[in-house]
């Protein structure tokens, strides 16, 4: 019999009751570390004062208001971004999936209004993820995510991840409109693009006129060490999708973009019941208000730092378990030589909570107010896991 929770999903063994910072305890009682945050959704860890405040206060006061009406948590958000990016404006949804819907119909609608319909084709790459929806899942174009879904959304090009005569080539086909492309592919393996590749990949959208569209949904907010990963690079984007970490685990995302680029969606072309809502926003604004802040994100750098020194010694120390250490700020990858799984695993039973991604990695995306003595302690765990490893394979 079909289980009442549509089984979707693979899921552990596992079931936590509270959480504090960067950690969770169990329904049993046993107190696990958090490397996951919710696949880089908890950016300030479990429960945070000023977060839990900001939503209670909000509680108190209204839950929802229909986009019929303003909404002043929604327009100080907005603005907040604005002053902090590249963007102009921004367009406020619930999740990463639907960003990509609104970006995705944003370039087109950008190419219909500048009388040039025929610029629909989106570049993207293979290893991306940019959500499960009919877009998201056609934009990703891997056959694990779209194989029985089809007819699928058409217009996507996909071409290898880091071939860069094919995405020069392929970016003179006078019928592509936009590229986009993670900065940092997250359940692609934390696979970074280095910051040479995105000012080439700038280069040829401003030859060709091309939108570029950055997916900042599991990268952004702080994850890198920047406030957005595309900084790094000193290029900006068009059109940029964010979520996850936006909504400190509130649920939240957005679409940011340039005047130029959002000029083809006016009133009536898009919409969403609960996109921007008073809840959502009044905890964004608050994530915003710390992560935005040079002083957190100096922080955030150095315990990357420290995460990275120490995981390096952990690859020397168990070379025929892990092969290399990746990433940018804190979002990190351990490349493995056993299967990922695995260690995840062993991970589970030392009370350590990481994800696997492809290409054989586990990531590791702890809250970027992480402490020090969980860095350690976090290494401890993973030695230990390990070591488990090992002993099972022998
Ligand atoms: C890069 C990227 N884009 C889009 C999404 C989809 O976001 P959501 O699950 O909130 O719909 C994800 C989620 O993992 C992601 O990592």
């Amino acid at each position: 019999m079909i289980p009442t929770v549509l089984p979707t999903y693979n899921r552990a063994p596992l079931s936590f009751e509270r959480g504090a910072g960067s950690w969770l305890e169990a329904s049993d009682g046993r107190r696990f570390l958090d490397l996951g945050a919710g696949i880089a959704v908890n950016a300030l860890g479990h429960a945070h004062p000023a977060l839990v405040a900001a939503l209670t206060e909000q509680a108190g006061k209204i839950w929802h208001l229909s986009n019929l009406y303003e909404i002043p948590q929604q327009q100080a958000l907005a603005d907040a971004l604005v002053e902090q990016t590249f963007a102009d404006t921004v367009f406020f949804t619930n999740s990463g999936t639907e960003a990509c819907e609104l970006a995705v119909k944003m370039a087109r609608k950008y190419w219909y209004e500048k009388g040039q319909p025929e610029r629909v084709k989106i570049i993207t790459f293979s290893g991306s993820f940019h959500g499960r929806s009919a877009a998201g899942i056609a934009a990703a174009g891997s056959e694990k995510m779209t194989k029985g879904f089809g007819p699928l959304l058409p217009g996507f090009v996909h071409l290898e991840f880091g071939d860069h005569d094919a995405l020069t080539a392929a970016m003179q086909d006078p019928e592509v409109g936009a590229v986009l492309v993670e900065p940092v592919q997250g359940e692609g393996g934390i696979r970074v693009v280095p910051d040479q590749c995105l000012k080439g990949l700038r280069d040829l959208c401003d030859q060709t006129g091309a939108l570029m569209i950055l997916d900042e949904v599991q990268c952004g907010v702080g994850r890198t060490g920047k406030l957005f990963g595309h900084e790094w690079a000193g290029i900006t984007p068009d059109i940029m999708m964010v979520a996850k970490g936006i909504g400190g685990g509130f649920p939240l995302g957005a679409v940011l973009a340039t005047e130029t680029a959002a000029s083809g969606m006016i009133a009536g072309t898009h919409g969403s019941t609960y996109g921007g809502n008073p809840l959502a926003c009044a905890v964004g604004s608050a994530v915003m208000g710390i992560v935005g802040d040079d002083a957190f994100l100096a922080e955030v750098n150095r315990k990357a730092g420290l995460f990275r020194q120490r995981l390096e010694g952990l690859v020397a120390a168990h070379p025929d378990v892990f092969e290399e250490v990746r990433g940018s700020g804190l979002m990190l990858g351990l490349k493995c030589r056993v299967p990922n799984i695995d260690v995840v695993n062993a991970g589970y039973d030392a009370e350590l909570l990481t994800v696997p991604a492809a290409d054989n990695v586990i990531r590791l995306l702890p809250a970027l107010n992480i402490e020090d003595a969980d860095i350690a302690e976090a290494v401890n765990r993973l030695d230990k896991a390990a070591t488990a490893v090992k002993v099972d394979a022998a």
